[in-house]
């Protein structure tokens, strides 16, 4: 992370996010120098949907990983003709099917089922599964993909029998893809889920012609990352397949921060609470998962404890309790970290509170450019007919 400098955090209207697009394209190099040259590097849109930087990434990605639809009309709209658009979803939607086949190169079904149903139907797209391997890599359930009836892909035992059982004259299953894992820290856990899908499906992997490991992993820290290339290049080698990353957290979460402005502060219970002017709706994953963002030290840290309150009505709109060297007083500016990846995407316009103004910079020269910035006309556009 290049943490960006007080000159725009004093100065950006708040709350604002920033986003550092020259760390977006120093994370995806720094992947595919890991993956090595035998990897496809697709960026998972479902993390960030920001389109300018998105445009400077795409000459430094394969392509991009959809969802839906719209991210699929957009992954195609930035990786143009030559890049790659993979689409996965729980279900592929019967009246989205024409289209994304269209413009997908490869579409991977959660099911049997959905496979079935759309091979019969003209498509250009290479169909493949997404399989569950049943290894679940974390603790928390709220976004293990291997949890217990998970509704995401189908377990190995099923999609073997299925493939064994399919008649040679049907039209072939042509990849298989899997996510299975959370901020994965340690590559061993895709080490060992590969080798339980190599277990499960056998030769039929010499049928395929791709296999997406997903994105979960936190690749700048984590562990055993050298075994991410000789996995890479042994899949591909022994199978012939085209191995593709599809990462977001990993590019996105160190690139974007959010800026925000202290408004309140006062006492409450013998603790002191600080009122920002945003809330946890511009950082959802602190609620969802509980997570206590971290801070740059625009103030440096010590021993006041303050705790950081979002401004909505919410009681439990709650950053966290931090130390400060200092009390803080109205009209302090606190930055919060790793914000670029299932922020922005998953910020929403609750109590009326406009999503924060966003910004892009450049580490290697801090210029600043607001790309966009949202007002009353924008939240009546939310709720009118
Ligand atoms: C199918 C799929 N691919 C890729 C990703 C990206 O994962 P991450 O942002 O953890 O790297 C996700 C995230 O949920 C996903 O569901």
């Amino acid at each position: 992370m290049n943490p960006i400098p007080n000159c725009i955090i004093e100065t950006v209207d708040t709350p604002a996010y920033v986003i550092d697009a020259s760390q977006l394209v120093a994370n995806a190099s720094a992947i595919r120098q890991l993956a090595g040259p035998q990897a496809t590097l697709l960026f998972a849109l479902k993390a960030f949907t920001l389109i300018p930087p998105l445009r400077t990434l795409a000459a430094h990605v394969d392509g991009f990983a959809a969802s839906s639809l719209c991210e699929a009309r957009l992954a195609r709209d930035l990786a143009s003709s030559s890049g790659r658009v993979h689409f996965t979803a729980p279900a592929v939607p019967a009246r989205d099917f024409a289209e994304l086949t269209r413009i997908s190169d490869c579409i991977a079904c959660n099911s049997p089922a959905q496979w079935e149903r759309f091979a019969s139907l003209d498509g250009t797209a290479s169909l493949g599964l997404r399989v569950n391997p049943g290894l679940s890599l974390t603790d928390d359930e709220r976004y293990d993909p291997c949890r217990t009836a998970s509704k995401l892909g189908t377990p190995l035992a099923e999609a073997r029998q299925w493939l064994d059982t399919r008649d040679d004259s049907a039209p072939p299953v042509e990849g298989i893809h899997f996510h299975s894992n959370s901020e994965g820290d340690d590559l061993a856990g895709l080490d060992q889920t590969v080798a339980r899908v190599e277990e499960a499906l056998g030769a039929h992997l010499h049928k395929l012609q791709w296999l997406n490991l997903g994105g979960g992993y936190w690749y700048p820290d984590a562990d055993n990352r050298t075994k991410l290339r000789p996995l890479v290049e042994r899949l591909a080698e022994t199978y012939g397949l085209h191995v593709v990353l599809e990462p977001g957290m990993s590019v996105a979460s160190d690139a974007g921060f959010l800026v925000t402005q202290v408004e309140d502060v006062f006492q409450r219970d013998g603790r002191t609470i600080a009122v920002l002017d945003t809330a946890v709706n511009h950082l959802p994953e602190v609620l969802e998962f509980e997570w206590e963002p971290e801070l740059l030290p625009t103030i440096p840290e010590g021993p006041v404890r303050c705790v950081l309150a979002g401004c909505t009505c919410l009681a439990g709109d709650l950053f966290g309790e931090h130390g400060f060297a200092r009390p803080l007083v109205p009209g302090d500016r606190l930055a919060f970290t790793y914000a670029g990846a299932y922020s922005q995407v998953k910020a929403d316009w609750f109590n009326g509170v406009c999503p924060p103004t966003i910004y892009l910079t450049e580490s290697d020269t801090w210029n600043i450019t607001e790309l966009r910035r949202f007002g009353y006309e924008d939240f009546l556009r939310q709720y009118s007919s």
